[in-house]
């Protein structure tokens, strides 16, 4: 063991499942740490809404205290996990211009307000790192901030949130209603008893923004993220994509559109069933970077969860460390390309849209006619006895090109117009082709 003449005083902030992890891990492997680092990793405190409350016999019930901001005052290193906006964001800004290194897992806050602590990080010349709040346990922030830093990152794509991954992958292989399977995420342990922001695409739209911040050099926030979840995914549209071979996942998409500009989305997308991403099963996470010289990178792995989250944290602890040690400082966040954030409409992608028609002569025509008019060409056309209309009616499943967003938005609100269209049953988005 390297012995240390001073032991670098480190605060958690928040001891839920993640919060625990991080106590065992420090716990645990404290010598080891203490060797990589040239400094013992010391708790001084561990700050909780409720010092009563049961913990893990892991957690010194003497390090607990309710005064977070006492405790940030005498620490070198602030770990938070006690995830929304505020208090954390008060506390990691008292913890910065006290000259605190931070690490955080809290994708919340720097999805909705990143800029404002990676400037008052930059002003104290102190360390903020976030490993842990995107993709869990996955490598993914350092990668794209200092690994691709001479590349031109042009896309980001991929399953960044676990619980809508579990849902859905129970709807393509059980069959479950998405209902049901939030249910069973719930039993599992897996889902929150709140599931919204999982469910809704919030974690994974504040999860897009840090990603397309760091990838483009530009600050993107959660409010810049176009934000559609899996609650509008049914069974049937399960189906219908088994049968154009595809599966569907709730994907993050950053990417540049032209030269000056990006567009970032989340919403939930067909990918073709041997495309790596439809691998992807249960709470896994995987994530597509595209830049122009590396070409495509794929990263994979746990993206939720005690042990994962908290072993990305401690990597991040384990580098600030260093540098309190060794001297220096990691890389700031860049808003030097300062790119326009386009809308959804300006993105190119596909859909897939499945129609009730009338089943008589002429009515592939008209619907094609309409397509062809707003410059969406199709690319496949499957038409299937109604399983629920009458038998004068059919199912139509158009697949089409790649067209611009709002062009095919567009077509679909002319098509539910057509007086031989009876409904528009489903519209998905199909990438990864
Ligand atoms: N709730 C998230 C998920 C993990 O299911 O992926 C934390 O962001």
């Amino acid at each position: 063991m390297v012995e240390s003449p001073q032991a670098l005083r480190v605060a958690l902030l928040g001891c839920g499942v993640v919060g625990t992890e991080v106590v065992r891990l420090l716990t645990a492997q404290a010598d080891d740490l203490a060797a990589r680092v040239g400094a013992r990793l010391e708790i001084v405190g561990i700050a909780v809404r409720d010092v009563q409350a049961p913990r893990d016999a892991v957690v010194d019930r003497a390090l607990l205290t309710d005064d977070a901001s006492a405790l940030v005052d005498r620490s070198d290193v602030v770990i938070e996990v006690m995830g929304g906006i505020e208090p954390a964001r008060t506390l990691l800004l008292r913890a910065i211009d006290g000259g605190a290194a931070v690490v955080t897992a809290n994708k919340a806050l720097l999805g909705h307000d990143g800029p404002t602590l990676y400037a008052a990080a930059d002003r104290a010349g102190v360390d903020l790192y976030f490993e842990a709040a995107v993709a869990g346990a996955i490598p993914l922030v350092r990668p794209v901030r200092e690994s691709l830093a001479g590349d031109r990152v042009t896309r980001v794509l991929g399953i960044v949130n676990g619980t809508t991954n579990y849902v859905l992958d129970e709807m393509t292989t059980k069959g479950l209603d998405a209902a049901q399977a939030v249910r069973q995420a719930q039993a599992l342990g897996f889902a929150e008893a709140d599931p919204t922001a999982d469910v809704e695409g919030h974690d994974a739209a504040a999860k897009a923004a840090i990603l397309a911040s760091l990838a483009f050099h530009t600050r993107v926030s959660t409010d810049d993220v176009h934000c559609e979840g899996i609650t509008g995914v049914t069974a049937q549209d399960v189906r219908w994509a088994a049968q154009t071979g595809h599966v569907i996942k709730l994907l993050a998409i950053a990417e540049r559109i032209g030269d000056g500009a990006v567009a970032v989305r989340v919403h939930p997308a067909l990918v073709p069933a041997d495309h790596p991403l439809a691998s992807v099963h249960g709470g896994f996470n995987a994530v597509f970077v595209e830049a122009e010289a590396a070409g495509e990178l794929m990263f994979y792995g746990r993206g939720a969860g005690g042990a994962p989250t908290a072993s990305a944290i401690l990597g991040d602890v384990v580098t600030v460390a260093r540098h309190r040690v060794g001297g220096g400082k990691g890389p700031v966040e860049s808003s030097y390309a300062d790119l326009g954030v386009l809308d959804i409409g300006e993105a190119t992608t596909r859909y897939q849209i499945v129609l009730r028609v009338a089943d008589r002569p002429g009515v592939l025509a008209q619907v094609s006619a309409e397509l062809a008019g707003h410059g969406v060409s199709i690319e496949t056309v499957r038409q299937a006895r109604s399983d629920l209309g009458g038998d004068e009616q059919a199912d139509l499943l158009l697949v089409t090109h790649a067209s611009r967003d709002a062009a095919l938005s567009a077509t679909v609100r002319a098509l539910a117009g057509l007086p031989v269209v009876d409904a528009v049953l489903s519209v998905l988005r199909v990438e990864g082709a």
